[in-house]
């Protein structure tokens, strides 16, 4: 079998065997592969599609292409949660201390920032000192003596989706329904969850805009998941503006500790219980999403939420005067809260412009080696729906260089849609 035959059938529109598709994932990731042969792989995917059948043998490929983690010594039942990725989003952050304060023990492995979108690692590693490399026996060991680890994908699972998800990117080959639903699920799969919570974006900020593509990413995770036989629940979340106030590494940190302490963003606050609800029923702590929630809440209310990130953070190595005092996280060089430029209502605070901005500040990566900005992002004033005065604060930006702050503020301020009528707000859930 040859790689250049393989690209050439998917270039063609043809379907892939099973044989074919375990033998690019092992010499990718033997080294036979090079890069450049599975980017070419990758663009003919994103523009041809895979059917069901290949999804699933892809993401089974791509689990298997490392360690199976069994968590079965350490907790009676793994559950687990996924965002399909979208501007803003740090829930993971926030809902993991909540379930985990809640009494279900949860680890987890996240991913990096992807085109656009955020990514809880980077946003970690703002803590300095946090470790987000634990070895399987380190994520075992802090899952049952602490019952919460958020980490890296140990280079021992699913390795192949760590190779690839660098690859897509820088390659424009992010958007894809199989890529996306073998990524999200293979790492599932390998990681060991026995139940899995999706938390699928749907919107302007969303690798998927529309619902009915929201609905087919779900619908193909949610078969993988139940034919490997895992309990899966979907949620379509809305993401066509940034989740909460806060987009980029550290200021996202920060308002998710705000909101532990129950001081954040009734948005974000809101989609964070409601995502625990649905872990804490899937994990069997409540009869019911209204029990859940009751719990939730009270996590929060009584602290016990923010103290499990405390444990958190300690437990991977972050210097936690940061998590106690976050004025210590360091500040962008330039500051500039910019004013809106008429009067009406907010119709659009178009998400994904923001994540590109955010990405231009210094947030993302342009290239696979790119380091990341921890200081730099914004923070939005305003909500679709809000109504605003003309010269009143629209959103902040925190920038490192003055170039990146002028081509910022054009992109952030033509990401706002103004209306002189009344607009609907927007559902934090469809589905
Ligand atoms: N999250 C992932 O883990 N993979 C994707 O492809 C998109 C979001």
């Amino acid at each position: 079998m040859r790689a250049v035959d393989i690209i050439s059938k998917k270039r063609d529109k043809q379907e892939l065997s099973l044989a074919e598709i375990e033998f690019f994932i092992k010499s990718f990731i033997s080294g036979e592969v090079a890069d450049y042969q599975a980017s070419a792989l990758l663009m003919a995917i994103v523009l041809n599609g895979m059917t069901p059948r290949e999804t699933t043998d892809l993401t089974l490929a791509m689990a298997n292409s490392g360690h199976m983690l069994d968590l079965s010594d350490v907790v009676d039942l793994a559950v687990d949660k996924h965002s399909s990725g979208g501007v803003g989003d740090k829930t993971s952050l926030a809902v993991l201390p909540i379930v985990a304060a809640c009494g279900l023990p949860v680890g987890k492995m996240s991913g990096r920032g992807l085109g656009f979108s955020g990514g809880t690692l980077d946003k970690l590693e703002s803590i300095p000192g946090y470790r987000c490399d634990l070895t399987t026996e380190e994520f075992k060991h802090q899952l049952k003596e602490k019952g919460i680890v958020l980490t890296g994908q140990s280079l021992d699972l699913a390795p192949a989706d760590g190779k690839l998800y660098a690859l897509r990117d820088v390659t424009g080959t992010v958007q894809s329904i199989p890529l996306i639903a073998s990524s999200i699920m293979c790492k599932k799969l390998a990681a060991g969850a026995q139940a899995i919570l999706l938390d699928v974006k749907t919107g302007l900020g969303a690798f998927m805009e529309t619902l009915e593509e929201a609905r087919q990413l779900a619908d193909r995770m949610v078969d993988i998941g139940q034919l490997a036989g895992r309990k899966v629940v979907a949620l379509l979340s809305d993401m066509n503006q940034p989740l909460g106030n806060a987009v980029g590494n550290s200021l996202e940190v920060v308002e998710a500790i705000e909101t532990l302490q129950d001081n954040g963003p009734q948005d974000f606050l809101e989609h964070c219980l409601h995502v625990s609800a649905h872990m804490l029923v899937l994990g069997k702590r409540a009869q019911d999403l209204s029990e859940a929630r009751t719990m939730a809440e009270k996590s929060i209310a009584d602290g016990s939420a923010f103290e499990k990130f405390r444990v958190l953070v300690e437990a991977q190595g972050g210097d936690i005067s940061y998590v106690d005092d976050p004025s210590r996280f360091p500040r962008a060089e330039y500051v500039e809260v910019v004013k809106s430029p008429r009067g009406g209502y907010l119709a659009q605070v178009q998400a994904r412009t923001v994540g590109e901005a955010a990405v231009v500040l210094g947030a993302g990566r342009a290239r696979k080696s790119d380091p990341v900005d921890h200081a730099v992002g914004f923070l939005i004033h305003r909500k679709v729906g809000d109504q605003v005065e003309k010269g009143g604060p629209l959103f902040t930006i925190h920038a490192n260089s003055k170039e990146t702050l002028a081509s910022a503020r054009e992109a952030v301020l033509s990401a706002h849609v103004f209306s002189e009528n009344p607009v609907e707000r927007l559902p934090l859930f469809y589905e």
